[in-house]
């Protein structure tokens, strides 16, 4: 839990990264889990476009719209009394051009309560970070594996091209971001850039030494079938929870169990 219930501003990122002090970041999608969350004194809620995945059913994120971006951001920012909010770019709504880029993340803080907004892509995006941060928009930036990316990567791969991370990694921190998320790229590359960056690097996939770490909830609480990243730690299992859950409830149903007298109006 937090010593202090303070809300998290930009400016603690800054801090704890000279600190030392780790930084526990978690998507959310809905109000109730953010909630919990915020409650449990996760630094940092970040409204993924993983959405598509983790939520929607879909196979990649890149069908996710702004609209439905900035819905679930107010949702989930709505609930957060501490933990800072971070809202995801989804593909295409900052790739046109910088006023195209502006709009849509000014669209983030004005409709919804989050705080940030990230993107995607390090040297070929930072002309686009700069441009938001200029208009007063906190980014996180996102270099590694881009999921927005897929079909040019060619599938989901960790991403090794070492000078090129490093660079992606450096550009994001010269165009004014407060964080860089680093995803499935290998541990010793992750701990030189976040020795090398003057931001924090928020890690996925990417080992120890970052200076936090983020995972997508539904992974974490083993809500998702199929595939599972190695790096995807489950915490809890509330998938088979959930099914025994509401296989039990059926099973009432049918046999009349439920509603017991007590749970009937009279
Ligand atoms: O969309 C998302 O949830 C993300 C995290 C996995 C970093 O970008």
């Amino acid at each position: 839990m937090p010593t202090d219930d303070r809300p998290v501003s930009v400016l603690d990122f800054a801090s704890w990264k000279k600190q030392g002090r780790k930084i526990s970041v978690l998507t959310a999608y809905d109000h109730p889990t953010a909630h919990w969350l915020d409650a449990a004194g996760i630094d940092c809620l970040l409204v993924g476009d993983s959405l598509g995945t983790a939520v929607q059913g879909r196979d990649t994120t890149l069908g996710v719209t702004l609209d439905q971006m900035v819905y679930h951001a107010e949702m989930v920012a709505r609930a957060a009394r501490r933990a800072f909010v971070v809202c995801d770019l989804p593909f295409l709504s900052y790739h046109a051009s910088r006023p195209q880029a502006i709009r849509s993340a000014g669209r983030i803080l004005k409709e919804t309560a989050a705080a940030a907004v990230k993107l995607e892509g390090g040297v070929r995006a930072a002309a686009t970070i700069r441009a938001v941060v200029d208009a007063q928009i906190p980014v996180m930036g996102h270099v590694g594996l881009t999921p927005q990316s897929v079909r040019r990567f060619g599938g989901f791969k960790v991403q090794r091209q070492a000078d090129a991370i490093r660079a992606d990694a450096q550009a994001v921190a010269e165009a004014g971001a407060f964080a860089v998320v680093l995803e499935c790229v290998p541990a010793e590359l992750a701990a030189t850039i976040t020795a090398e960056s003057p931001i924090p690097t928020i890690g996925i996939g990417a080992g120890p030494a970052c200076d936090g770490q983020v995972l997508v909830i539904h992974d974490m609480l083993g809500l998702l079938e199929g595939f599972r990243p190695r790096f995807a730690r489950r915490y809890a299992e509330f998938g088979e929870a959930l099914r025994d859950a509401a296989s039990q409830y059926a099973a009432d149903v049918r046999s009349g169990a439920f509603p017991a007298e007590s749970e009937s109006f009279r």
